[in-house]
């Protein structure tokens, strides 16, 4: 059985040197990773711009743009494996990227922007059989956001943290979260470290 882990954000461009993203670190999604090979599942982890080691026996595909990880997830992916859609994509992106840094002078003050396809819609798409498992970053309106993303993306479950909690979220090595199912049940878990929980949504996929 095969895992393919997207992680960290994604960056979309609008020059050389300047990009719209956000704060994910990664280190849910690489810990997710690392608990999925460790059960001994074929592990892919398709990461954004991030700075953490490689967890071992894996493979790592390292990506910048919603497009290009896209791209990977569409590859890596088969009718039965297991998507674990872990990564902060941006959800749009400036409409032109242009080769070299734009001039301040040049600029003006209003970017347009173009949506990114959305990865787990794709992926529910193409692969019908496959087991499909999505985050939800909320601020607010945590439960029924997530409930609603559950179930727009045809996903097995939605693993909702409310990115305003301390400790939970962007950035920390723990984090709180429900569990929330497409048929309305939520299973709350208790502030644990990002390690524990990947384990936690590792044995959610697997067995039950
Ligand atoms: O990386 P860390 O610093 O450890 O932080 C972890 C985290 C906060 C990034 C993580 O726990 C988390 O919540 N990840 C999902 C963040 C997010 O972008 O949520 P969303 O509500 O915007 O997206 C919902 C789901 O759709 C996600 O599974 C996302 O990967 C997916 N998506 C979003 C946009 C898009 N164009 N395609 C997608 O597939």
């Amino acid at each position: 059985m095969k895992v393919v882990v997207t992680a960290g954000p994604t960056r979309e461009h609008l020059d050389p040197v300047r990009f719209l993203s956000n704060p994910s670190t990664g280190k849910m999604g690489f810990a997710i990773a690392e608990a999925a090979s460790k059960a001994g599942y074929e592990t892919v982890l398709i990461t954004g711009p991030v700075t953490l080691k490689t967890p071992a026996r894996l493979r790592r595909i390292d990506v910048v743009s919603a497009r290009e990880m896209l791209k990977f997830a569409m590859s890596e992916m088969t009718d039965d494996s297991v998507f674990i859609a872990t990564a902060a994509v941006a959800d749009f992106r400036p409409m032109r990227c242009a080769e070299k840094k734009l001039k301040k002078a040049s600029m003006g003050s209003v970017i347009r922007l173009v949506k990114n396809p959305d990865i787990l819609k794709s992926i529910r798409r193409k692969y019908k059989g496959a087991k499909l498992v999505g985050f939800a970053a909320e601020t607010n309106d945590v439960l029924s956001e997530a409930s609603r993303k559950c179930r727009e993306k045809g996903l097995e479950f939605i693993v909702a943290n409310d990115v305003t909690l301390n400790g939970a979220g962007f950035g920390t090595d723990t984090n709180k979260v429900f569990f929330v199912y497409p048929n309305g049940a939520i299973i709350e878990q208790k502030m644990m470290t990002k390690k524990a929980l990947a384990k936690k949504i590792i044995h959610a996929v697997f067995h039950t």
